[in-house]
């Protein structure tokens, strides 16, 4: 089991800098409250903001600084991309993976496999993302979805043993729970998170450390208690809730009193 309790929030494509400020200021001083008293707890807080807010925050002290996206290619003449060297001055993490990025910007396979890639040769951490569609989940066939999406990609990554010294973190995020308020059952996110740390034991079991599972998909400071305390359940990925100081922060605490 991973000893850390990961609480990130994805901003996605919201808040201006005036915005970003104003949450910070408040942020810094409640994670400073929460944390002068018992500065043990085994929690990592993490935030993705825009690409362009990142130098803003990048004297964060309290949490990590999580990038949304990197380059799939390490440089040159690519109008608009910012690449993991360009990234990584900045931030701890990057998300890979994530549903918008696979729909929105038809990211496929091997363009995740360069991502995670060129993430490692500039020490970003890399977050894979991966989860049904509302589709599987009816169908019935989101476990060979799921197992899909895990062997095309980190599979590849770990076959050569060039990566195995480094880290890995994976979010199951349900796509049908991604922004709609359904979020899924304590029970729904155990068994997919329970066969997804089975696929890597069995399958990259050699890799360094146990390899973190966030879930994803509508989290909130309501649900947030019953699905830390499924078993390999090791922190949130959480888009709408996190944009509010006071919500994000209450999800905080509830992670720092399981941790
Ligand atoms: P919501 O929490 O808004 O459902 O978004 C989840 C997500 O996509 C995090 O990456």
């Amino acid at each position: 089991m991973s000893e850390n309790i990961y609480v990130i929030g994805n901003w996605k494509m919201n808040k201006h800098l005036h915005e970003v400020t104003d949450f910070f200021d408040q942020f810094n001083i409640s994670l400073h409250d929460m944390f002068a008293s018992d500065n043990s707890a085994n929690i990592e807080i993490g935030v993705a903001p825009a690409a362009i807010h990142l130098p803003q925050l990048s004297d964060a002290t309290n949490f990590s600084l999580v990038a949304q996206n990197i380059a799939s290619e390490e440089n040159g003449a690519y109008t608009g991309e910012i690449s993991a060297s360009m990234v990584a001055e900045y931030s701890r993490y990057v998300l890979v993976g994530h549903s918008e990025r696979r729909m929105f910007f038809n990211e496929s396979n091997d363009i995740l496999i360069k991502k995670i890639m060129l993430a490692y040769k500039y020490n970003l951490i890399p977050i894979f993302c991966f989860g049904e569609n509302l589709e599987n989940r009816e169908k019935g066939d989101y476990l060979s979805i799921i197992k899909q999406q895990i062997e095309k990609v980190i599979f590849p990554v770990f076959s050569s043993s060039v990566f195995l010294n480094q880290t890995l973190i994976v979010a199951y995020e349900p796509v049908w729970a991604i922004g709609t308020g359904k979020h899924a059952s304590p029970e729904q996110i155990s068994e997919v998170h329970d066969y997804a740390r089975n696929l890597l034991i069995d399958n990259i079991g050699n890799i360094k450390g146990s390899v973190p599972i966030l879930y994803g998909g509508s989290c909130n400071s309501q649900n947030a208690k019953s699905i830390l305390e499924q078993k390999n359940v090791n922190g949130l990925l959480i888009g709408g809730a996190s944009l509010d100081v006071d919500h994000f922060t209450k999800i905080i605490q509830i992670a720092h009193g399981l941790s």
